[in-house]
């Protein structure tokens, strides 16, 4: 990729045999691919190549080297990579494959690059359940760096055509999967010696977390943490349209994001409207968010009006990510 960060074509891949063995070849010479996880897209680059990985912050325009998830196919790769305590392995043991990211102590045989972990002595870690991406994993056979394939603050991609949109002629190719289940990030949860720490709300609920390690998990400010997680940035996931939260009234020509079954008055004026979720079920609320955030953007509506969203279950990981659209930018 040049300065102005405008490559060839971005090869679209098909989930066959063919577009698994021709992304892994792209990634094993130093290429970038972005790839379905259950949780969104990834772009993905070879984590132990320093060079590749800089291809990641280039393509994204990410401000700072912030420290990215390496995934890997199984537990086992995961202990080639990090130090697991008690904890640590309880948690991959319930949750992975799954949308749940480790941090924890790089082991002495981590052969994730400094410039993928931004210099900490700690490594992000994520065994993912999309079929594809373990496929990937497999076929690649290395560590992958992936944050979320979209340009920096802006929404997450749940299918092939929103990391399009950002990202067409900016990386080698997308491994095309369809639309992603989870719809919201990964869980990030630390475990570096001391207690069990929320980093990021995702998903998987906090509830099922706790529930398992029969403990709370401490609750992380974003200020505490250092680096700060980008995306933990007060503004991120942000559409060009103005967010506005907990409307129970819509303006006239403003977008409305809805949830469940309550009509906010004023919906007859809506420019357009969309619901996350009829029946108030946050895993399918879950599943929508990202791609209606972007739909409603699309309408042109300077303002997306969103209807309050309950904090339960993946309720969580949902307020998160509006909060952090709708702050100042
Ligand atoms: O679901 C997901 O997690 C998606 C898919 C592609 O796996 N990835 C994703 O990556 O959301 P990204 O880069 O957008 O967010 C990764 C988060 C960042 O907030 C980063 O700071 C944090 O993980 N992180 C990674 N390694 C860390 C470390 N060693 N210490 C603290 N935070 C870390
Ligand atoms: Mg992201």
């Amino acid at each position: 990729m040049n300065d102005q960060g405008s490559m060839a074509q971005t090869e679209l891949l098909q989930a066959d045999e063919a577009g698994i063995a021709r992304a892994a070849a792209i990634l094993r010479e130093g290429g970038l691919v972005a790839f379905p996880t259950e949780t969104v897209y990834g772009l993905g680059a070879d984590a132990t190549n320093a060079d590749a990985v800089a291809g990641i912050y280039a393509a994204k325009e990410r401000p700072s080297f912030n420290p990215l998830i390496a995934h890997v196919a199984d537990f086992e790769a995961a202990q080639i990579q990090g130090i697991f305590d008690e904890t640590a392995r309880t948690l991959a043991e319930a949750f992975w494959p799954g949308p749940l990211t480790l941090v924890v102590p790089v082991a002495k045989t981590c052969t994730v690059s400094d410039l993928a972990r931004a210099g900490l002595d700690s490594v992000g870690l994520r065994v993912p359940a999309h079929p594809l991406a373990h496929a990937l994993l497999i076929e690649a056979s290395r560590p992958i760096a992936a944050p979320s394939a979209n340009r920096s603050g802006r929404v997450s991609p749940t299918n092939a055509d929103h990391v399009l949109s950002d990202l067409d002629r900016r990386i080698d190719a997308v491994l095309d999967g369809g639309s992603t289940q989870v719809g919201v990030e990964s869980t990030i949860i630390a475990c570096l010696g001391d207690a069990p720490r929320l980093l990021r709300p995702g998903g998987v609920p906090r509830e099922a977390v706790e529930e398992l390690i029969g403990r709370k998990l401490e609750a992380t400010s974003a200020e505490a943490e250092n680096p700060l997680a980008p995306g933990m940035l007060a503004s991120h996931y942000a559409p060009h349209a103005r967010v506005r939260l907990n409307a129970t009234l819509i303006e006239r020509g403003e977008a409305a994001l809805l949830f469940g079954g309550s009509v906010p008055s004023g919906l007859d004026g809506a420019r357009a409207a969309l619901n996350l979720s009829e029946n108030g079920d946050p895993k399918e609320a879950a599943a929508h968010l990202f791609s209606y955030l972007r739909q409603l953007d699309a309408s042109g509506a300077a303002v997306i009006a969103v209807a309050p969203v309950p904090e339960t279950g993946l309720g969580e990981a949902i307020n998160d990510r509006l909060k952090r659209a709708a702050a100042e930018r």
